[in-house]
């Protein structure tokens, strides 16, 4: 099937690592040309040579930027669209979660979980918008997660600002449809990225990773009984930016195993 990525521009905000790396492999293996960022130099390295498996290294654009700085968002965006000569696709997919109940969640930690979730994809959104624009229309795909519906009180700060983020893309949807440009989200689960392997190593080094997940999906009561993959998560990204969904904004794409009871 053509997904008509091909010579597309696509933007990851956090493709790095996780999610946002296999969206850019996915990409890339879809004739598209990337760029990625993220804070840390060394992953960013060890992402870019990664992608090469995938595609030509002049199709593959990485920078270092913290997403919750503006000056580091505009010169990202800005940079990629003078590096390819135009971006038709952001993807923000940077983050991650904080765990805590309401008393031990710090104002800073409160800061940080607004600043990421909300007014990273505020700048990202106002960076592309021209270049978007400039291209006759476009994609935005925000990473969410089913806590934004489904809050659950040991990760407070999250649920909060992703409740804010899945307003934020509705809203937007409505409005950059205007300009032809399809605003959706996509909704996680647990996904088994370096995230969860971080806590992994943190709190059970010696457990037999397939057993550890084994376990979180039950824990979790999965339905579909395991704990998802970062490629199931970016064939639905790299679909909502591929001309297969050119009727499809403003829609949230639950990719979770059936967790939760939200509707
Ligand atoms: N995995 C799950 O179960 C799950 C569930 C629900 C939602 N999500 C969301 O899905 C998205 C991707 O997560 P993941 O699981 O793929 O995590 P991951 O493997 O830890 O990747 C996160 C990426 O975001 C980058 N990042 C984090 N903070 C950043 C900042 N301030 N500025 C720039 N880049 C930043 C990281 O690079 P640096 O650290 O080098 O900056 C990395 O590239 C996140 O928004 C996460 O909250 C994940």
């Amino acid at each position: 099937m053509d997904l008509g990525l091909q010579g597309r521009v696509a933007v990851i905000m956090g493709g790095t690592s996780g999610v946002g790396l296999k969206t850019a492999e996915m990409f890339l293996a879809e004739g598209a040309k990337v760029a990625i960022c993220g804070r840390s130099a060394e992953r960013m390295e060890s992402a870019q040579t990664q992608l090469l498996s995938f595609g030509e290294k002049a199709d593959i654009f990485a920078s270092t930027c913290d997403v919750t700085s503006k000056s580091d968002v505009d010169s990202f965006i800005n940079g990629t669209a003078e590096r390819f000569g135009g971006i038709d696709i952001l993807v923000n997919a940077a983050g991650q979660s904080v765990m805590g109940h309401f008393f031990d969640i710090t104002d800073e930690q409160w800061e940080e979980q607004i600043q990421l979730k909300f007014f990273a994809i505020i700048y990202a959104v106002r960076a592309s918008h021209p270049h978007l624009l400039k291209r006759g229309g476009g994609r935005i795909i925000n990473i969410n997660a089913t806590l934004a519906k489904e809050p659950e009180r040991h990760m407070i700060a999250t649920a909060a600002a992703r409740a804010g983020l899945l307003n934020l893309s509705k809203t937007l949807s409505q409005e950059l449809a205007f300009d032809n440009i399809l605003v959706n989200s996509v909704s996680l689960g647990l996904i088994r990225t370096d995230q969860w392997e971080r806590r992994r190593l943190k709190n059970a080094p010696d457990m037999d990773p397939e057993e550890y997940y084994g376990d979180l999906a039950k824990k979790r009561n999965i339905p579909l009984g395991r704990v998802g993959e970062a490629e199931e998560v970016a064939s639905v990204i790299v679909f909502l930016a591929s001309d297969k969904a050119s009727y499809v904004a403003g829609s949230t794409i639950e990719t979770a195993g059936a967790i939760g009871k939200a509707l």
